[in-house]
C-alpha cells in the first residue's frame, strides 16, 4: 500500500519520504514546534535528525503508519509540516506545522483530509488522539473534530513545563456526522 497524495482547498499533503530532508529539518527545528512533542523526539535537534527519522519511518510507511509532508498548493516544493497516522494506538495520529504558518486554518485542513482517509479508506473506526495538557492549540483541532476527552495522565514532552497529557477518543461516526453537518451548513448559506 503506499502514500497517496491528498488535495484540500489550499494544500497538498504527500508521502513525506518523496519531502526535501533539508526544508523538512528547517521547518521543523524550532523549539516552539518541537516544545509541544513529546520527550522521545530529541532536543536540541540534531542536524541528521530528519533523515534519522526518514529511516525509522521508511519500512513501516504505507504499512502499519502513514506519513504525509504538508505544502502549500503556492510553494508546492517547500515541505511546512508533517501529519502521521499510526495503525496501533497509544496514539493514532499526530502532526507538527511550521511557526510561521500557524493560526490560518492550516492544520484544521490536512488533519482533515487524513481523517478522512483513515476513516474511509484505512478502516480505522475510532482514532486515539493525544496532546500535552496545556497546549491549547492542538486541543482546539480535536475539539473542532468532534472528539472526546477519555483521560489525563502523566507523560512527558519536550518542554518541560508540561507534565501530562489529554488523551481523546475521535469516533467513525462523530467525525462523518460533524463532516455532513459542514457541508450541508455550507450548501445552505
Ligand atoms: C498545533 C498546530 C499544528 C496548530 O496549527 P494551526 O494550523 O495553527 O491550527 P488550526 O488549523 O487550528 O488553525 C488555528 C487558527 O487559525 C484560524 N484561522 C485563520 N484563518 C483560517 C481559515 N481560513 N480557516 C480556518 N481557520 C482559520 C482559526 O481561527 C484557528 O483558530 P481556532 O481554532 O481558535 O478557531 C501548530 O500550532 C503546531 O505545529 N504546534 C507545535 C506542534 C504541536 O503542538 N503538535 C501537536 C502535538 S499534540
Amino acid at each position: 500500500m503506499t502514500v497517496p497524495t491528498l488535495m484540500t482547498a489550499r494544500l497538498i499533503l504527500s508521502d513525506v519520504l518523496a519531502a526535501d530532508p533539508v526544508a523538512y529539518q528547517r521547518n521543523f527545528n524550532n523549539y516552539d514546534v518541537i516544545g509541544d512533542l513529546a520527550d522521545a523526539v530529541p532536543w536540541p535537534y540534531p542536524p541528521d535528525g530528519v533523515l534519522a527519522f526518514f529511516e525509522t519511518l521508511r519500512p513501516e510507511q504505507g504499512k502499519s503508519r502513514w506519513a504525509w509532508a504538508i505544502y502549500l498548493k503556492s510553494d508546492p516544493a517547500e515541505p511546512i509540516g508533517n501529519v502521521d497516522l499510526r495503525r496501533v494506538a497509544p496514539e493514532n495520529r499526530g502532526f507538527w506545522l511550521a511557526r510561521q504558518h500557524w493560526g490560518q486554518g492550516y492544520m484544521t485542513e490536512a488533519a482533515g483530509a487524513v481523517t478522512d482517509y483513515a476513516f474511509e479508506n484505512l478502516g480505522f473506526e475510532t482514532l486515539i488522539l493525544s496532546n500535552a495538557l496545556g497546549n491549547t492549540r492542538s486541543r482546539k483541532i480535536k475539539e473542532k473534530a468532534g472528539a472526546v476527552l477519555l483521560r489525563t495522565e502523566p507523560a512527558g514532552f519536550v518542554n518541560p513545563a508540561y507534565t501530562h497529557r489529554e488523551v481523546w477518543e475521535l469516533t467513525k461516526e462523530s467525525w462523518q456526522s460533524r463532516r455532513a453537518k459542514k457541508v450541508s451548513g455550507c450548501h445552505g448559506e
